[in-house]
């Protein structure tokens, strides 16, 4: 068995947030807390501004920074730290995605002016669908937000989820003086021209105390009263268990970018958040103290060096021990394959890493063996639960320019959907291929890594496409008909797994009700289920 301890002294999340939020400026708090870099804007650097949403070279530029960045490891009171970035463009949502199913617990970021905003509702759908352990982080006090009651009470209508305040604001805005911290009642005072940590931390015996009142004059002391009493009342205290289970939040308040609350919140991350957890697999349930190694590969980074056209595979180490030299089983190709210069991501520097443990992650330089959702073992034969697709947003049709270059085209199209880039439907006769994405970013940054890494030249066209839903069915020969009557719409995933591309809602619902046998999913998760 591998010691408990290296489990038990390892967490790996991602902060993640709708855009502006906070993440980024929250993320390097907790770096310069853990030593991992000495300057505030280390960070800052690897943000695809909104500005450059058509800029490419600004993209290339970034993606070599976004690998240090990728994962940010450092040590914290005796506690290894594996921050999982997440990009902010909501365009890259699906890498987030994807991000999310290789963390134990996220940190989510709300803006207390904006309250709940459209991404952050479909980032803890991801991590519904994974009961992920959520805290949230509620940022930015210093500015007029909402009234906290009733942002709680929008976390909790617009993402489902209880929550449990742990600190509480004393004032919003300009007035606003600190927070009480519910668990150990003791008062952290704001001071605005103070951004490297709060140091005036002021203990009462309990919120009666007159020190309270001493500290922040009468009326606010009075307000605080009011509130815990009212906490009390209607917030069901945290209780761990509901906490891994994804079933209550807790929430923080703080300003990031003053630096403030941002020790607690850490402080109390490390002390509650859960340790690498078991993982599913199709086969069984891998626990992370078990003797032998496995992981999966979540995030695939191509082109660090466009003339070498590497890659670099991301691994989630999730049971045994890591070695560098050791042969592993690739199970999806069924082949042993060693690392011999497999890379950790200490203090957002790449250094050469000999053994590795559950929750960590490692960079494999990969020659094109990998495929996002890749399991490695030392010999045992599963694959991880848990790197779904989901149904795009946006899809156009890939249109070859220059026939002469056919394959090159096929070639760079193909080991983009595997780098998770986009993903890529296929209809047969025919070879006609659809682009299908989140966002329209990634068209064009098709368009430009194809040209400039395979040297093929293409242009997309707009299609009548509103949703994918994989299709299966308990039914053969209804399937059959299904894929006579539907031709047009039928494309192969490139895993092969049938798909319908479905012009309209209404023509989901019409197919639906003319196949009744018939199921369609809206990710392709069920694939691992065996539906
Ligand atoms: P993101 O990664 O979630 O997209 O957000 P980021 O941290 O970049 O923060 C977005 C903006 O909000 C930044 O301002 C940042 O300085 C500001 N911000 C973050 N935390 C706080 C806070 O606690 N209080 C206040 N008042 N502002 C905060 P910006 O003007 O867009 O960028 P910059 O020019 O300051 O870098």
């Amino acid at each position: 068995m591998i010691p408990l301890s290296e489990i038990n002294k390892r967490r790996t999340f991602a902060i993640i947030s709708h855009p502006d939020a906070g993440k980024t400026t929250l993320t390097e708090k907790f770096l310069l807390f853990g030593g991992a870099i000495q300057t505030a804007g280390a960070v800052k650097s690897n943000k695809i501004k909104k500005s450059a949403t058509s800029d490419f070279m600004e993209i290339e530029r970034q993606r070599g920074i976004s690998v240090a960045t990728s994962v940010m490891s450092f040590e914290y009171d005796n506690t290894l730290i594996n921050i999982l970035d997440t990009p902010g463009h909501k365009d890259f949502a699906e890498d987030t995605y994807r991000t999310l199913t290789a963390v134990d617990s996220v940190i989510l970021v709300i803006d207390c002016v904006k309250g709940v905003e459209a991404q952050t509702e479909k980032l803890m759908e991801v991590c519904r669908m994974r009961n992920t352990p959520v805290i949230v982080f509620i940022n930015k006090l210093d500015m007029e937000g909402q009234d906290p009651f009733d942002l709680l009470d929008e976390l909790e209508d617009k993402l489902s989820i209880k929550v449990r305040p742990l600190s509480w604001p004393i004032n919003i805005g300009k007035q606003f003086k600190g927070v009480y911290k519910l668990y150990d009642s003791s008062i952290n005072i704001f001071d605005p021209s103070i951004t490297d940590v709060a140091k005036e931390v002021i203990h009462i015996s309990d919120i009666t105390d007159k020190l309270l009142d001493e500290t922040v004059g009468e009326k606010d002391a009075n307000q605080l009263r009011e509130d815990v009493e009212l906490i009390d009342g209607v917030y069901d205290k945290l209780s761990l268990p509901e906490y891994h289970n994804g079933e209550i939040a807790p929430v923080f308040f703080g300003s990031a970018l003053y630096n403030f609350g941002i020790k607690e919140l850490l402080e109390k991350f490390i002390e509650i958040a859960p340790t690498p957890r078991e993982r599913e697999s199709d086969q069984r349930h891998i626990k992370p103290t078990e003797d032998k190694f496995s992981g999966f590969v979540f995030k695939i980074h191509a082109n660090l060096d466009p003339n070498h056209r590497d890659r670099i595979a991301f691994l989630r180490v999730c049971s045994g021990k890591f070695e560098r030299n050791k042969f592993f089983h690739h199970v999806r190709n069924n082949k042993k394959i060693r690392f011999s210069a497999p890379v950790s991501f200490m203090a957002s520097r790449k250094s050469i890493v000999d053994e590795a443990f559950a929750g960590d992650v490692v960079g494999l330089y990969d020659t094109g063996n990998f495929k996002i959702g890749d399991t490695l073992t030392e010999g045992e034969k599963f694959m991880f639960k848990g790197i779904p697709s989901f149904s795009p947003e946006i899809f156009k049709e890939l249109v070859n320019v220059d026939p002469l270059k056919t394959k090159q085209l096929e070639k760079g199209i193909i080991q983009l959907a595997e780098e998770g880039v986009a993903q890529l439907f296929t209809r047969q006769p025919g070879n006609k291929k659809i682009i299908g994405t989140v966002g329209d970013l990634q068209f064009e940054v098709i368009q430009y890594r194809l040209q400039h890494e395979y040297g093929a030249t293409c242009r997309f066209e707009a299609i009548p496409a509103h949703k994918v839903c994989w299709v299966t069915s308990s039914d053969p020969q209804q399937m059959i008909d299904f894929k006579r009557i539907k031709a047009n719409n039928i494309y192969k995933d490139k895993e092969g797994n049938t798909v319908f591309l479905a012009e309209s809602s209404w023509a989901i619902q019409s197919a639906q009700e003319a196949f009744p046998s018939i199921k369609f999913h809206f990710t392709s998760e069920f694939l691992l289920d065996g539906a």
